[in-house]
């Protein structure tokens, strides 16, 4: 069995509630009078999306895709695969992506690359973390909640090897030694 690995606090509940209020307020903002579909990306983002979705107050409808990457010695070389693609119509749809983390850009950039090819009316971006340390590929991140350092992190939905994904709060995994 592995040991426990050890967990540092990063951002708190009350830290995260913020972001996503904040999140919903620009939402809101910019969204009244359309109805655009958000496309949570799993698994990761699926706690973020439904604490933010509670706070917006325009209709909107909800999907979900699904991406694996693999291969690639090189990080840039990695591919990514839909696992689960779209089954709504998205062409002529005001279109937000949710994610949980961009850390090199990768998967987001395909998924961007991937949507876009289905001619949405607007295409846009809302990612609870950054970790922008990391990046690979430019990505506009258009709704940002909360920057991470160059750490892998775990909760609120994040995982490491399936496990912490239910932890309430977003703590740093630390290496074990
Ligand atoms: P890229 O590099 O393509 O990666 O932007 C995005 C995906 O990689 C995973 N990822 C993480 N997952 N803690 C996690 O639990 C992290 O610190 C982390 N960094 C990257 C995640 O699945 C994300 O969608
Ligand atoms: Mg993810």
């Amino acid at each position: 069995m592995n040991p426990q690995p050890k967990l540092s606090l990063l951002f708190s509940r009350q830290e995260i509630e913020a972001a996503i209020n904040r999140l919903a307020a620009e939402l809101n903002r910019d969204y009244p009078g359309k109805y655009p579909i958000l496309i949570g990306v799993l698994k990761g983002s699926f706690m973020f999306m439904a604490d933010l979705i509670k706070l917006l107050e325009f209709p909107l409808e909800v999907e979900f895709v699904r991406l694996s990457s693999y291969g690639g010695g090189k990080k840039s070389s990695r591919k990514i695969k839909v696992v689960q693609g779209l089954h709504a119509p998205i062409k002529g749809r005001d279109v937000l992506v949710i994610e949980d983390i961009i850390d090199t850009g990768l998967t987001v950039n395909f998924l961007l690359d991937y949507l876009r090819r289905k001619k949405p009316a607007s295409l846009k971006l809302c990612a609870l973390t950054d970790k922008p340390s990391r990046r690979e590929v430019p990505v506009t991140i258009d709704y940002l909640g909360l920057t991470v350092p160059n750490e892998f992190v775990v909760g609120y939905g994040l995982d490491w090897d399936e496990k912490f994904r239910n932890l309430p709060e977003i703590y740093v995994l630390e290496s074990e030694d």
